[in-house]
């Protein structure tokens, strides 16, 4: 039995201890924004914050993220400066890198209230979109910190 914190509420899950941190948040607690990429820590979709940092939850086993607080885009509000700025600048395509991509740009902005566009290419570059959004990420991005970051 492994216990977590997510999104502020506490689960009691039924796994082994090693199974990774993406597959108890999507099959177990049925959250699932956060998605399944590669599963080598090479795509960045599924990134969670880990006491608010951003992490690859496909390399984190679950034994690990006890006694952490996690938090997935679920668990990001709608206000967040980070998701209204990326519907200000209509960033996602077909979506399905977008979770990851938030959590990173959070996770950014709460350590660095303006970055330069090489601070925000430096830490996005692990963060991989087949369908090319990246300038409109890194507009929203700059249009986030104007707005305050967080
Ligand atoms: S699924 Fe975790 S980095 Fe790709
Ligand atoms: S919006 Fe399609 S993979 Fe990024």
């Amino acid at each position: 039995m492994v216990k977590l914190m997510v999104n502020e509420k506490e689960y009691k899950v039924d796994v082994k201890p090693d199974v990774p941190l993406l597959w108890v948040i999507r099959d177990h607690l049925k959250l699932t924004g956060t998605k399944f990429g590669c599963g080598e820590g090479l795509c960045g979709s599924c990134t969670v914050h880990v006491d608010g940092k951003a992490q690859r939850s496909c390399l984190i086993p679950v034994k690990d993220a006890q006694g952490k607080k996690i938090t997935t885009i679920e668990g990001i509000p709608e206000d967040h400066p980070v998701k209204r700025a990326w519907i200000k600048e209509q960033v996602p395509q077909c979506g399905y890198c977008q979770p990851g991509q938030i959590m990173e740009a959070a996770s950014l902005l709460s350590e660095k209230k303006d970055p330069t566009d090489e601070e925000i290419t430096a830490v996005m570059n692990g963060n991989v979109c087949r369908c090319g959004t990246y300038p409109r990420i890194k507009l929203a991005i700059k249009a986030a910190a104007k707005e305050g970051g967080r």
